[in-house]
């Protein structure tokens, strides 16, 4: 049968694809991704078919074998097609040769035999093929020991590695983001020519970079892409206010510890508790204002205050020059990285019901990520400081609990509006209005007033009278 583990429902749909490519007389394989992932035992969603023919044609011919006959998607300049039946996408192109241009991804493309499309593919376990040919249907051909090369865990190019990543040096991101996700090695003479080639991703689209960027975020554990990323040189050029998180100091034997593996140990340990590449995305980028903020103060160590105002103010310029989203997933970062400070500073005193009050206040409906964010955060070597800081923790945890169920401040509008003071008063917008606003927000949240229309309402009129102000329907 099939080289490949393959569900009733995938031997079906190849046997459609191979009996098509018969009656157009091409030979067919399946090829890449998901040949790998099925070996692997990772699901996968997509196949990629590659003819000794035109790929369009095998198409149209496979399209005709359902009913609903599905749609054909083509790009006739690339030679390919895809179409889906039902959420199973199927793409389609003639074998190919490429030679590339030195400054350009773009490849000059020519029809090429089996051997040629195997050679111009990334990464030997990218480039294991399954033929759907009569003579031999479900056989593997794996010309340059893709399958050993899964076996043992191994990334590798098929060809000369400063070929394969000088062609296309999107490939250098896309072995660190394999290695990530499959927890495989890069070979060692691959990755350096990663090192020698690093300079060349220049030429690649800042979306394609972030994209694999992204997945290698979304993997299980981050910190293996992101640590060869700074190894090889990419992270420097692709994302440099990262690299100035390396480094531990150690002055007048008061020292530091190193931001960046801090930081990497924060994502793989948030990795553990959420899939929100957002969260993620706060968890590395909460100590990004560290370098800018670090000073020593003599007898004391070093210190890092507003770090994270900082960092906030980092983060608009870091989405923008990664062309990451810049709207509401943008400010969630940020303010994560504003307040992940907050409730662990509240395991260091005396906790208050009005600095409670105010951390779900600022927090609002992210309270719960931020605390996961600053659960994460929490690294130290000594077991024992972990341990007492866990336990604080759990206990502002429960004061957070305690308090939104009795002020319900969370996601929380103070019961008299700006409008209502206006009308009062008789005031258009204006200083006095904000004053007031603040006064009474403040004073719920310190627990001076109840958090009840009527209470703020009385807190109104005192605060007009401090002012000068007096109500207009006053007699
Ligand atoms: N490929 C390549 N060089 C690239 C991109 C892709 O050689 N820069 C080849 C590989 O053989 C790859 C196949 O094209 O297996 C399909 O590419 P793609 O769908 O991007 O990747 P997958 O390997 O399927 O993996 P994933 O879906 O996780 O991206």
């Amino acid at each position: 049968m099939v080289d490949i583990p393959c569900t009733d429902k995938e031997l079906f749909l190849l046997k459609k694809i191979a009996s098509a490519a018969e009656e157009l007389s091409v030979e067919a394989y399946l090829i890449g991704g998901f040949v790998r992932d099925k070996i692997i035992g990772r699901p996968t969603k997509d196949a990629d078919i590659v003819c000794m023919g035109d790929g369009i044609a095998l198409a149209y011919k496979v399209a005709e074998r359902f009913n609903p006959k599905p749609t054909v998607a083509f790009f006739k300049t690339f030679g390919t097609a895809q179409i889906k039946i039902k959420d199973f996408e199927i793409e389609f192109v003639g074998a190919r040769k490429e030679s590339y241009n030195y400054n350009s991804r773009k490849p000059e493309v020519m029809p090429g035999s089996l051997e040629d499309d195997q050679n111009r593919r990334d990464f030997t376990i990218n480039a294991l093929a399954i033929s759907l040919n009569k003579e031999n249907f479900g056989k593997l051909i794996d010309p340059f020991g893709g399958l050993l090369h899964i076996e043992q865990q191994n990334i590798q190019t098929p060809l000369d590695p400063l070929q394969t990543f000088s062609d296309d040096p999107l490939r250098m991101m896309r072995a660190i983001r394999f290695a990530t996700q499959l927890g495989f090695t890069i070979h060692a003479e691959t990755f350096q020519a990663i090192i020698d080639n690093a300079r060349r991703i220049k030429i690649v689209s800042q979306e394609r970079i972030t994209d694999e960027l992204n997945k290698i975020m979304l993997a299980p554990k981050p910190s293996i892409g992101l640590d060869l990323l700074s190894k090889s040189g990419l992270l420097n050029i692709i994302f440099p206010q990262m690299m100035t998180l390396h480094g531990a100091e150690n002055v007048e034997g008061l020292g530091h510890k190193d931001n960046f593996y801090h930081t990497l140990q924060v994502i793989d340990n948030i990795c553990e508790t959420t899939d929100d590449l957002w969260l993620r995305w706060a968890a590395l980028l909460h100590d990004i204002g560290k370098p800018a903020t670090k000073r020593f103060e003599p007898g004391h160590g070093f210190t890092f205050h507003g770090h994270e105002v900082v960092g906030a103010r980092m983060v608009p310029k870091i989405f923008t020059q990664l062309k990451l989203p810049l709207n509401e997933k943008m400010r969630f970062v940020q303010k994560l990285v504003e307040l992940h400070l907050r409730p662990i500073s509240l395991t260091k005193e005396n906790i208050t019901d009005s600095a409670i009050r105010r951390l779900l206040f600022d927090a609002g409906e992210d309270i719960e990520a931020l605390m996961l964010l600053c659960n994460a955060d929490i690294t130290s070597k000594n077991k024992a400081k972990v341990k007492r800081y866990l336990q604080n923790f759990e206990m502002v945890r429960l004061r957070l609990q305690e308090v939104e169920a009795s002020d319900h401040i969370r996601n929380w509008q103070p019961p008299v509006s700006g409008e209502l003071i206006m009308q009062t008063f008789g005031l258009n917008p204006s200083r006095e209005v904000g004053i007031i606003k603040d006064a009474i927000r403040n004073g719920i949240l310190d627990g001076l007033i109840a958090n009840t229309y009527e209470a703020a309402f009385n807190f109104m009129l005192e605060k007009g009278a401090e002012l000068g102000l007096k109500p207009i329907n006053a007699s």
